[in-house]
């Protein structure tokens, strides 16, 4: 029994009594942790997960003291003074340096008396579920609050046309343009807000077909000319060998969006007159994958980013300059997308960006 009570030492306390060794062993196999607490609140046993949690030494110790929160020594009192049967509950908190840790932790009354005398406290680590929580709340207040924009510009407007603005002809021509401008904008974000629930939808479906990488890129840049020239940019795309068509199992639909998405982004940022060099290559092999990759990058010499938000880019709504961007008709889930997509195709995005030079996007895609 490698990883069982008697066989670890957790000083002279450690000691299980020969008929409870079963119970031990039992407890031992929970990954949990878990603590039995007796009389006088006494920790009778505890497993191995609950001394990685709360120190080695417990067997014989006061649980109050091993627990020492308030809310969860005040539950754990509750349960002991109650019917069997009983369960109490209280959040768990683990503060380290590095983290902070949120427990369920449920006091269980067990029997009155004789052998399972006691109660039987679990830790449940919900620090996930409580920060799917919090990232549902923040996309809701994110979602609202990009909303409200427009809408507020709109019904001003509107206000403006029903009165004073009523019959001067030349403002009404002015405003109802602002207003298409925001129509547009709300047009865009359910547009992309769709497209991002689709695409977390299927991300766990492998795409099948069989997509060339060349004519992703053709289509893309056909469809952003008009901004290519209206921004005067300079652009150059360095393709594969004649004959390869840069093949791989893909959606198409989705990696034309990627590609949109990294070559509009260097469009935007990368400034008027700007160049944005497009590199798609073919590589037997590359670090971290286990087959042929094809790799494509996308460089701009803008600005640059500064390396603090870098972590955070692919994070929804997440921009830079979020005033800057949303002038320019940016919603910041543009590469919250991408990450999306690139994760469903098994592939990497990294960004590599040096400010004053300008920014690479690298997309790392298997080819099997
Ligand atoms: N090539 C780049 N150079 C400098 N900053 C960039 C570049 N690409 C992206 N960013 C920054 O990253 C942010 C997030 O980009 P993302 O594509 O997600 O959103 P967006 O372009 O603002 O809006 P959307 O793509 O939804 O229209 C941008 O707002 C911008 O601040
Ligand atoms: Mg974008």
């Amino acid at each position: 029994m490698p990883h069982g009570f008697s066989a670890r030492s957790h000083g002279p306390d450690a000691q299980v009594p020969a008929d409870l060794a079963p119970v031990a062993a039992l407890l031992a196999g929970v990954p949990e942790p878990l603590l039995w607490v007796g009389a006088g609140n006494r920790i009778r046993m505890a497993n191995p997960a609950a001394h990685e949690l709360l120190g080695a030494r417990l067997e014989g110790q006061s649980a109050l003291l091993a627990i020492r929160q308030p809310e969860p020594v005040a539950a754990l009192e509750r349960a002991a003074a109650a019917a069997p049967g009983t369960r109490m509950e209280a959040r768990y908190i683990l503060t380290t340096p590095a983290a902070e840790t949120i427990f369920r932790m449920v006091a269980h009354r067990l029997a009155p008396a004789g052998a399972l005398e006691g109660v039987l406290v679990s830790f449940l680590d919900i620090s996930h579920v409580e920060e799917a929580e919090q990232m549902r709340r923040d996309f809701v207040a994110n979602v609202s609050h990009e909303l409200r924009s427009p809408l507020t510009v709109l019904s001003g407007f509107i206000e403006t046309l029903q009165g004073s603005a009523r019959d001067d002809a030349p403002a009404r021509e002015r405003f109802l343009a602002i207003m298409a401008q925001e129509a547009r904008r709300m047009n865009r974000l359910v547009g992309d807000l769709l497209s991002l629930s689709k695409v977390e939808a299927n991300e766990r479906v492998r795409p099948r077909d069989v997509v060339r990488m060349a004519d992703v890129i053709g289509a893309t840049l056909a469809a952003l000319r008009p901004q290519i020239e209206e921004e005067g940019i300079r652009l150059s795309v360095r393709g594969l060998a004649p004959g390869e068509g840069g093949e791989l199992p893909g959606d198409r639909d989705q990696l034309e969006q990627v590609v949109h998405n990294l070559v509009e982004n260097a469009i935007k940022y990368g400034g008027t007159g700007g160049a944005v060099r497009i590199t798609l290559e073919a590589h037997a092999s590359w670090p971290g994958f286990s087959g042929p990759v094809l790799t494509l990058a996308v460089a701009d010499d803008g600005e640059g980013i500064d390396p603090i938000h870098l972590p955070r880019l692919t994070e929804r709504f997440y921009r830079v300059d979020s005033h800057r961007s949303r002038q320019m008709g940016g919603t910041g889930l543009g590469l919250a997308i991408v990450k999306h997509i690139v994760n469903r195709h098994r592939g990497r995005l990294s960004i590599d960006s040096v400010r004053g030079k300008g920014t690479t996007f690298l997309l790392v895609l298997p080819r099997q």
